[in-house]
């Protein structure tokens, strides 16, 4: 048996053993939102038993407080849409399943209800219209090209590092307008904001606070910068200059400022690894696409769909409310698993299968719904678009040599390495 072949059966056996394990757990103790599931990628039969079995399910036994989660597509969309009953408010604990950790408060708008959210998206939402982008496409393929030459062949290397932090960390750098060379803290600063305890990024509370305390100094002097200069085209500015924003204190700032890096940084930069894996497990579909490349437009929807980069978002009950025949709490957490959701076949036909050609591709729950949803969403698709239409001139295919190193979390679902090769 060659490496690739007992890799693959060292797989299927792993996904064949969670299978066992979560038909063979009673619903009471699952908690599915162990980052563990998501490491070795065995959420699935989970998630599976949850929206056939219950698909609004309490959990009370996991390391972190109750929670509610949420699984079938429609529910989903029920909380997602419904903000007058479903708050994002950080001071209830905020959006993800975690309540914000003791001293972690800088509130930025996805962890805020109406108006103030209204008010303050609106301020960087001109960044990410169909005119702007248009004008930003041209420099994003530009850089797509110089770092895809750039690329060995013949040779394993880190599609992570050095595609998909790369792109998306240069497109940061540009809407923040920060400066160039240093463009890699962006990078740490996301890596560190969104890192659990045990996941290897930081050893302690007291270092994380530290890197994000460099990250709120260097984003506090461009910020003087800005303010006293002429309004400019990048995202700093843009808050600098508007009345929602100017007068924020500089904790609101500080979480503005880790929502767009966060936001823009690992979800694309995520998508894009997951697109090589993809389409390295469904080489059918890779044969597809190059046969016919005008499916690039059909398979960046499919793609973020089967990637779900971000695996959930939390709200907080404001009032006792029923859904899915249970009755939730005023106060309970409430989570929205998108990633399941994504595989609902009551949502999605087909849903496990990765297809590049379906006839409806939009109609995925990765961006989210209501008033929060993704506001980056179109640029994420025109940098996923732009590298593949890239990759599909240069590159006779790009293939996966070793398997994903997952990141430990069960919001960001992503990669920390991935080992490809580029035929010569
Ligand atoms: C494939 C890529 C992306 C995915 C899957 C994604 C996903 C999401 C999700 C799930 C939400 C919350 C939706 C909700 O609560 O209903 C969100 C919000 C947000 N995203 Fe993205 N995102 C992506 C790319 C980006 C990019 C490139 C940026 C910016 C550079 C960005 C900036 C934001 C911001 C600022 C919000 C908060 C919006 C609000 O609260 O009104 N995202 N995104």
């Amino acid at each position: 048996m060659n490496i690739h072949a007992s890799v693959r059966a060292a797989k299927t056996e792993l996904q064949r053993l969670a299978r066992e394990e979560a038909y063979a757990t009673p619903l009471k103790d699952f908690h599915p939102g162990a980052p563990r599931l998501f490491q070795n990628d065995t959420l699935w039969p989970w998630f599976e038993r949850l929206r056939k079995e219950e698909p609004v399910h309490y959990c009370t036994n996991s390391p972190i407080e109750p929670y509610w989660s949420v699984t079938r597509y429609k529910d989903i969309m029920h909380v997602d849409t419904n903000h007058g009953i479903f708050s994002s408010d950080v001071s209830l604990g905020g959006i993800s399943i975690r309540d914000v950790p003791p001293g972690y408060d800088w509130p930025s708008f996805i962890a805020m209800d109406q108006p103030r959210h209204s008010g303050q998206r609106k301020t960087v939402s001109p960044m990410f219209t169909p005119d702007h982008l248009d004008q930003l496409a041209m420099l994003i393929r530009a850089r797509t090209g110089r770092v895809l030459d750039a690329l060995p062949r013949n040779e394993t290397f880190d599609f992570v590092d050095r595609v998909a932090i790369e792109l998306t960390t240069q497109m940061l750098a540009t809407l923040f307008d920060f400066p160039f060379e240093e463009r890699r803290k962006l990078t740490r600063w996301s890596d560190v904001s969104t890192a659990l305890p045990k996941s290897g990024i930081v050893e302690s509370a007291e270092q994380r606070r530290a890197e994000m305390d460099e990250c709120a100094a260097c984003f506090g002097k461009l910020w003087n910068e800005r303010v006293n200069a002429e309004p400019s085209n990048d995202l700093i500015s843009m808050m600098a200059h508007n009345d929602a924003t100017r007068h924020m204190d500089p904790d609101n700032l500080m979480g503005n400022i880790v929502l767009l890096i966060v936001g823009g940084n690992d979800t694309t930069r995520n998508t894009m690894s997951g697109s090589v894996l993809a389409l390295n497990e469904y080489p059918d579909q890779y044969q597809k696409l190059r046969d016919n490349p005008a499916l690039i437009d059909s398979i960046v929807p499919e793609v973020i769909r089967w990637q779900t980069p971000l695996a959930h978002m939390r709200r907080t009950a404001l009032a006792d409310t029923e859904l899915g025949g249970k009755t939730i709490r005023k106060g309970d957490r409430v989570v929205m698993w998108y990633v399941s959701g994504n595989r609902d076949e009551d949502g999605i036909e087909n849903p496990d299968d990765f297809i590049i050609d379906r006839a409806r591709p939009r109609t995925h729950l990765s961006f989210g719904f209501g008033i929060h949803r993704c506001v980056g969403m179109r640029l994420a698709e025109l940098q996923l678009r732009i590298v593949w239409e890239e990759m599909l001139k240069r590159f006779e295919s790009i293939e996966v040599v070793g398997e994903p190193k997952r990141v430990y979390s069960s919001f960001v679902r992503g990669y920390e390495t991935l080992p490809v090769r580029i035929p010569a």
